[in-house]
């Protein structure tokens, strides 16, 4: 299975925005992440549709973007106007989950579901056959640079064996939090197919192609 990177633009900087998408996509990148946070579901404040939009126009690779934001049906309109192409909320923070993901659909997106690290994955389960992305978060979203959490890779596995038992093997299955070139080749291994990063490439010392080189040889290295 090929692995799909996503740089995660929080870690990058903002100053610059367009740039730094323009670099990551002529190093091979696949999708770009959009980190949205409200400061209610998460403590930190990030960004909005404006900016997605701005991510839109610099870039013709998917736009994928994770809302960690309360009450999100409230913004799907706007973030499908802005561009995005994958809108993804969290489990925790939808009620009426089957429905939100209903209308994302209906506004013409593809669906995701987030799950935090607390959360087990069986609480996605009866949702999987309608979602286009499965997102185990390692974790506890919030802030970029934090510390891989290893539980993940045990919810990978049981993700990976609920897509496939529900037909879902085309169902993106994305991990975001402590991704390197270290922790790369685990999840991977346990069924992740799409890693976003975003210290380990727009934090590296070397530059974005380095950190996305070096993520894309740890997970192609055999026994890696
Ligand atoms: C965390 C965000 C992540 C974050 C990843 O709440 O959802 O996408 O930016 O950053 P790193 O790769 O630095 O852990
Ligand atoms: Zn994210």
């Amino acid at each position: 299975m090929k692995v799909r990177i996503a740089p995660s633009i929080l870690a990058s900087d903002f100053g610059r925005l367009a740039e730094q998408v323009v670099e990551a996509e002529e190093a091979g990148v696949d999708w770009i992440h959009v980190d949205v946070m409200d400061g209610h579901f998460v403590p930190n404040i990030t960004i909005g549709p404006a900016i997605t939009e701005a991510v839109r126009r610099a870039t013709r690779l998917p736009v994928d973007v994770h809302l960690m934001i309360e009450a999100p049906d409230r913004y799907i309109q706007a973030f499908a106007d802005a561009g995005a192409d994958y809108l993804t909320v969290h489990q925790e923070a939808c009620p009426h989950l089957h429905r939100t993901i209903q209308r994302i659909r209906a506004a013409g997106v593809r669906p995701g579901v987030a799950l935090n690290p607390a959360t087990p994955v069986e609480a996605a389960a009866p949702i999987l056959p309608d979602i286009d992305l499965l997102l185990v978060m390692s974790v506890n979203p919030g802030f970029g640079g934090q510390a891989f959490i290893p539980s993940a890779l045990a919810t990978l596995t049981r993700a990976r064996e609920l897509l496939n038992a529900c037909g879902g093997e085309d169902t993106a299955l994305e991990v975001d939090g402590g991704i390197d070139a270290t922790t790369a080749p685990g999840v991977a291994g346990a069924g992740a197919d799409v890693l976003v990063a975003g210290s380990a490439i727009y934090g590296h010392p070397q530059g974005v192609a380095a950190g996305v080189s070096a993520i894309r040889t740890a997970v192609e290295t055999p026994g890696g």
